[in-house]
């Protein structure tokens, strides 16, 4: 078979929605439940085979921490593909997530494949997510932006985020959706692969 055709995907998203969590899940299929916040960004490659070919992705896992959007940049350009996080028990997150998808809109290649995850999964304590309709006020926003110091801890969450109100804006932005858990797995390979089979049709 021919040299596996090279990809350069980025991941970006708030602090602590776990970007770097599902690369490793991704990459290695593993967990941490206290991973570190990254610092610049991290680079790891992955292979996805479709039905007829292999993509090596080449992943950009970028810090989420404020201090380093300047660095962004950097990591989207010339990017083919962006996944862009944020966590389904933190509404301010889906915010930054919007921003990031703007800018990229602005900014990266007009070509790029984007794909918008929540993140999570496990957390959700439903089955669908349409219980949630109510916590995606801005008024839950500005409330769990208070917390922002706390990200890290996930204890007693549950999800803010329903599945159907960021699959919406996902569809009228022209962008894949899924929701997905680093730490079960769920969702995490379906993630690069729907991205690889988008940019196997380009
Ligand atoms: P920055 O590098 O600072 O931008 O953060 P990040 O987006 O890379 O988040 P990271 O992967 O470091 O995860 C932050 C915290 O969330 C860690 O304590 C993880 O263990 C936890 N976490 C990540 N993914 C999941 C998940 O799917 N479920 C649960 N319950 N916790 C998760
Ligand atoms: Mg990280």
């Amino acid at each position: 078979p021919a040299k596996p055709i090279q990809i350069k995907v980025v991941l970006l998203g708030e602090a602590a929605v776990g970007k770097s969590s599902l690369v490793l899940r991704f990459v290695n299929d593993e967990f941490q439940e206290n991973k570190e916040p990254t610092i610049g960004a991290a680079f790891l490659t992955q292979k996805v085979r479709l039905d007829d070919s292999v993509l090596k992705l080449d992943i950009w896992d970028t810090a989420g921490q404020e201090r380093f959007h300047s660095l962004a940049p950097m990591y989207y350009r010339n990017a083919q593909a962006a996944v862009v996080v944020y966590d389904i028990t933190r509404a301010s997150s889906l915010d930054r997530a919007k921003s990031w998808i703007k800018e990229l809109q602005r900014q990266a290649n007009p070509n790029i494949v984007i794909a918008l995850v929540g993140n999570k999964l496990d957390l959700a304590g439903d089955a669908d997510g349409a219980s949630a309709t109510k916590a995606t006020t801005a008024d839950d926003a500005e409330a769990s932006d208070a917390d922002a110091d706390e990200q890290a801890d996930t204890e007693g969450r549950s999800r803010q985020v329903a599945t159907a109100t960021a699959r919406a804006y996902a569809e009228e932005t022209g962008l894949l959706f899924l929701e997905a858990s680093a730490k079960t797995g769920e969702g995490v390979v379906e993630t690069f692969t729907e991205i690889a089979k988008k940019l196997d049709l380009n």
